[in-house]
């Protein structure tokens, strides 16, 4: 649980990994990609400028972990994920990936790692989806018994026994992205990048690929690296999240850390006997934000516990009924870049 400091160094021990060692699955130390940019200005100038995608960024993931890969658009979320499968070059840093660096050894790491981009598919658009994977079972040379093992897995978990014969470009968006899920899987790989899996789909469809991603990782150990904008993933999915934003890492740590760095508040939803004025605690950081008749809204700081505060009220109060709100994380998570770019 800690926020990432400005320094590129990113590993002070804190995160408790002792260096390089062989569980660490994906190592980035430093890594940055800058892209050149041409805008044209005026008729015929064109001007130069360059883009920092991802600014000197550092993190580490064991083998078997399942971490979260957040932040706003144009993050630098995509183009890390185009590093890690070795579809883009680090502009500087060093990283590897099962102890490959994946730009030079790219087509020897494709048969190790699987990749999922939500907004475009790695299926064949006018193939029925099981042509497709006949492709990709030879395109990746996967060995026939474990082909059909893997395609029957997927086809049962991710539902897409009905789909198999559709062209792929009649399946609804949902449907589609499970195919693209089981093409990524299809070889085994030991490593999964998801980015934005979920993007656009329905509430169902969402629930099977977070149930899916869930026993992948939890069964067969696969390493997984989920990039989303979608919050709800991270919190049934990830302990761990790293949160990026114009390229630099802000946050690497635990889900529930990220409230602590965020400075949020949790809330008593307090109902009382009857209605009386707002409710007072001198002494305390609690305030009152809301009330409504016999009901009470109290804001205190989320890294204080609500016990004494609860003991308070029951004692001065007619209470009633309490509970205690969580902070939305989306809403730590705004707090948090807007305190960013305030600095
Ligand atoms: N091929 C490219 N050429 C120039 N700029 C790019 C290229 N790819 C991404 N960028 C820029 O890099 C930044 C990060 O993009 P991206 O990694 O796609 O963000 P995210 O996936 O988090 O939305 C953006 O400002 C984007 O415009
Ligand atoms: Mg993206």
């Amino acid at each position: 649980m800690r926020a990432v400091t400005d320094s590129a160094s990113g590993t002070d021990g804190a995160a408790g990994e002792g260096g390089t060692g062989v569980e660490d699955f994906i190592e980035l130390d430093g890594v940055e990609k800058v892209f050149d940019v041409r805008r044209k200005v005026g008729f015929l100038r064109r001007e130069r400028h360059q883009v920092r995608a991802v600014d000197s960024i550092s993190f580490r993931v064991p083998r078997g972990e399942m971490v979260g890969y957040i932040g706003p658009n144009g993050a630098g979320k995509s183009t890390t994920i185009k590093m890690l499968t070795g579809i883009l070059t680090p502009s500087a840093g060093r990283l590897r990936v099962a102890g490959v660096d994946p730009s030079r050894e790219r087509t020897r790491l494709a048969q190790r790692i699987g990749v999922v981009f939500g907004q475009r598919t790695t299926l064949w658009w006018d193939l029925p989806l099981i042509d497709s994977y006949r492709l990709m079972h030879r395109m990746y040379r996967v060995p026939d018994a474990r082909f059909r093992e893997n395609l029957d897995r997927c086809v049962e978990l991710l539902d897409l026994g009905e789909l198999l014969d559709v062209p792929v470009r009649q399946l609804s968006l949902g449907q589609r992205m499970r195919g693209d899920i089981a093409a990524a899987l299809l070889h085994d790989p030991e490593v999964l990048y998801l980015d934005e899996p979920t993007i656009g789909l329905d509430v169902i469809s969402k629930a099977k690929v977070r149930g899916f991603l869930r026993d992948l990782n939890a069964e067969r150990g696969t390493t997984v690296l989920l990039t989303t904008h979608d919050l709800t993933d991270i919190e049934q999915l990830c302990r761990r999240v790293m949160v990026i934003d114009h390229g630099r890492l802000l946050y690497d740590g635990a889900l529930t850390g990220l409230h602590e760095v965020g400075e949020s508040e949790r809330t008593l939803v307090v109902d009382l006997e009857r209605e009386v004025p707002p409710i007072e605690l001198p002494g305390t950081r609690a305030r009152t934000v809301r009330t409504q008749g016999p009901r009470q809204w109290l804001a205190f700081p989320a890294t204080e516990s609500a016990a004494p505060l609860v003991a308070r009220i029951a004692a001065e109060y007619p209470l009633v009924d309490l509970s205690v709100r969580e902070p939305d994380i989306e809403a730590v998570i705004a707090k948090m870049y807007a305190d960013r770019s305030a600095v």
